[in-house]
């Protein structure tokens, strides 16, 4: 007699900060919810190999390059630090485990079985997970993404690697080349170059962060070149051949051209480099899902097809996260989890596309949201700027912080914040305030007429408010 299969109310597939979340809220609402995991540990990409050990190391290499370039300066003789790999290593492993144990706890206090295993959909219903059927009356696929593969670059993960594998460098090398100037080529670049790597960062586009504010990624260009950071924009990697110790990869000129000697003569560069980074974006992941037997549909990017409720055009299946439309972020995923789990449980939600924060956590850290001033030029909306220094801020100074600015970008009718763009230290922090201004439908004399407590980097905030409206204090 065959066993009777399990029934729950949800089967999440995927524990990433999209799944785990929705997991945790379908439970909390009073659903019998399960939780599918392939790997290990909980947590995905963003505890396992993304936001959460990539953080670990950025906050250790920042505060090994303080000690080695800032100290001295500042009047703490330290000598000469000495950079201990594997210690670093073993811290970031350390905050990783206690991350993704944390979320193993936080399952068991709220009742979600957790079952290890690769999860495929196989209709309306139902799922197989370890040659098992499971009932599900809900399905969340929230599998997350993959690192986008490059022709004629093959990824070993040890002389070529992903983020996964720039994330465990055994040792630090002399050259690193990266491909792609996004988020996480700047984020991992800067690891290994304030370790002692010598970086060049090859980018398609006529410039880096594309997306984000023209003048933020010009400023964050500037500031990263000033810290050793090389560039070659314009150009496309059109080959890489791996000898031992070594890699010798092909740039050819992008659309629009490129500087240096391929520029010259439109002819191909070579660059020998010890390692690569490809970071060129990132695909959904759905393999092994089953999603073509199940019906489910795809778009043409691979991206999981779903209506304004996160519904597949299968009842009863659902998706969030990486793996549909929108901005591939945690805190994304996140806020789709919490929103997908209330409306599997009758109720309604909310998520405000035109208000979610993107980070970038170099030195100075990068923020933006809302607008960029060339969407708003392009849709003919008529805004106001206002711009501040941190240059003129008390605190910025005292920190020996000083480079970077605020900028707001309000409706010239109606002084609705309609942007903010900040390039600063702790900027991912600072812009937390105008998130929740913007979320309010508040205006720039809103945060100019809020009490900020001095002195503080928040100031720049304020000053870039009252800068809206021409009446900046300390500029
Ligand atoms: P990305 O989309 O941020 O950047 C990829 C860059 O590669 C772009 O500048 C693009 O123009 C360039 N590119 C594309 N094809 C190229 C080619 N053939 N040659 C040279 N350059 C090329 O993607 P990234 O950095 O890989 O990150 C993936 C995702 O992960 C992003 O959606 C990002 O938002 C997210 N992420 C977010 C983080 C954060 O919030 N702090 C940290 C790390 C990743």
């Amino acid at each position: 007699m065959s066993e009777t299969p399990e029934t729950y109310d949800l089967v999440v597939i995927g524990s990433g900060p999209g799944g785990y979340v929705c997991a945790i809220r379908a439970a909390q609402l009073g659903l019998k919810t399960a939780c599918i995991e392939k790997d290990k540990t909980l947590g995905g990409t963003c505890l396992n190999v993304g936001c959460i050990p990539s953080k670990a190391l950025l906050s250790v290499s920042e505060k090994y390059e303080q000690a080695a370039h800032q100290f001295a300066g500042l009047g703490i003789d330290v000598g000469t630090p000495k950079a201990d790999l594997g210690k670093m290593m073993a811290h970031k492993d350390k905050v990783v485990a206690a991350n993704t144990q944390g979320i193993a706890f936080l399952f068991k206090k709220n009742k979600v079985t957790h079952i290890v295993g690769t999860g495929a959909v196989k209709g309306a219903g139902v799922v197989e997970v370890n040659g098992k059927t499971i009932n599900a009356k809900n399905i969340v696929i929230a599998t997350g993404s993959e690192s986008t593969p490059l022709k004629g670059i093959d990824v070993d993960e040890k002389q070529i690697v992903t983020s996964t594998g720039a994330l465990s460098l055994e040792k630090v090398p002399k050259t690193l080349a990266v491909i792609g100037g996004g988020v996480i080529g700047l984020e991992m670049g800067t690891v290994w170059q304030r370790l002692g790597a010598k970086v060049t960062v090859i980018e398609f586009l006529d410039r880096i962060l594309p997306g984000m504010d023209g003048e933020l990624s010009k400023e964050a260009k500037k500031i990263l070149a000033k810290q050793g950071m090389e560039f070659k924009l314009s150009a496309k990697v059109t080959a890489a051949k791996t000898a031992k110790g070594k890699v010798t990869l092909t740039l050819e000129p992008a659309a629009g051209g490129m500087p240096g000697e391929a520029g010259k003569n439109n002819n191909p560069e070579t660059l020998e480099v010890e390692t690569v980074l490809l970071a060129i974006g990132r695909r959904p992941y759905t393999q092994g899902l089953g999603l073509d037997k199940a019906g489910v549909k795809v778009d043409n990017r691979g991206r999981i097809e779903i209506d304004d409720h996160f519904q597949t055009n299968v009842k009863g299946i659902y998706a969030i996260g990486d793996v549909v439309r929108g901005a591939m972020l945690a805190h994304k995923a996140e806020d789709e989890g919490v929103v997908v789990a209330e409306i599997i449980a009758g109720q309604t939600g909310h998520i405000n596309y035109d208000n979610i924060p993107g980070v970038v956590y170099t030195f100075p850290e990068v923020a933006s949201v809302g607008a960029t001033e060339e969407q708003l030029k392009e849709k003919g909306i008529a805004y106001k700027s206002g711009k501040f220094p941190f240059m003129a801020n008390g605190r910025a100074r005292a920190m020996a912080a000083t480079d970077g600015f605020v900028k707001i970008l309000a409706d010239a009718k109606t002084d609705r914040v309609l942007g903010c763009h900040i390039i600063g230290p702790e900027a991912g922090t600072l812009i937390a305030e105008v998130v929740a201004v913007m979320e309010f439908g508040g205006a720039a004399e809103d945060i100019a007429r809020t009490c900020h407590a001095h002195p503080t980097l928040n100031e720049t905030v304020k000053e870039a408010a009252l800068a809206v409206d021409g009446r900046p204090i300390h500029i």
